[in-house]
């Protein structure tokens, strides 16, 4: 009898897709962006009040969500951008280039549990939300704050506010080794975005689960 329901079940188990995921890119900014996403996804252009869905088979492990602005790309696809450029690429294989704001994704099989969190290490270009959309998940954060326009001088990018460790490329700001605390320039990104990583080491007040398999919603200026 156990034997039987164990070879009906089996087969509709392996069917369960166990981490398929979706993330929904909505391009709600007035301007045009050309989001990007790694490991997998790449990148395109995405008109103001458009949405890239993009269809995971299985959950990638992890995943860099981020929008380029101000870009030109010729009919071959190379081109630059002011902000969040991915070595002149329209369809990104390699990190974006600082100032960047992101949406920060990561799988852990083991615990099956999903990690997200706005991350501010890489400074700030483009407002933005991600917001967990199924499995009874929908804690929403946001980095909605005019960074830009309160951006330090010293930190001042164009098309955006450059991280403090790009700009000054110091242990304290860079932080790889040993413990992070936060900094001068980490308290002004927090006072703005209070939920989104600052530092290295910021994670008790930034990181945040839902059960493996979630799919998320990314929107820019929310
Ligand atoms: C961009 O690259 C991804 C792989 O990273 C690929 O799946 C996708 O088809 C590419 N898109 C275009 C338009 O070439
Ligand atoms: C970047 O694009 C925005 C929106 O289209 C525009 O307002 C701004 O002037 C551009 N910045 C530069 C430096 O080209
Ligand atoms: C898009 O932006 C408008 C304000 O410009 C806002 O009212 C709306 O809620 C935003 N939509 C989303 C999905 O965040």
């Amino acid at each position: 009898m156990k034997s039987q329901l164990f070879f009906v079940l089996l087969p509709l188990f392996l069917l369960l897709p166990s981490s398929a995921i979706r993330f929904d890119i909505q391009n709600n900014c007035s301007y045009t962006l050309w989001p990007a996403v790694l490991p997998y996804g790449g990148g395109r252009h995405l008109d103001s009040g458009q949405t890239w869905t993009l269809d995971f088979a299985d959950g990638p492990r992890l995943a860099r969500i981020w929008a380029r602005t101000n870009c030109s790309f010729d009919s071959s696809g190379r081109g630059s951008c002011l902000t969040g450029d991915c070595a002149g690429q329209l369809n990104c294989t390699s990190y974006g280039t600082p100032p960047l704001s992101k949406a920060e994704y990561g799988l852990n099989n083991f615990a099956h549990m999903d990690y997200y969190d706005i991350s501010l290490i890489d400074g700030f270009n483009v407002p933005l939300e991600m917001t967990p959309t199924t499995n009874g998940c929908s804690k929403s954060i946001r980095c909605s704050a005019d960074v830009v326009g309160q951006c330090p001088a010293d930190l001042r990018a164009p098309g955006g506010c450059q991280n403090p460790c790009t700009v000054y490329k110091t242990p304290e700001y860079c932080c790889r080794a040993g413990r992070c605390l936060p900094t001068d320039k980490s308290r002004f990104f927090k006072a703005l975005c209070a939920e989104a990583f600052t530092y290295p080491e910021d994670d008790p007040t930034s990181t945040f689960t839902c059960p493996e398999g979630t799919n998320y919603r990314v929107v820019f200026c929310p």
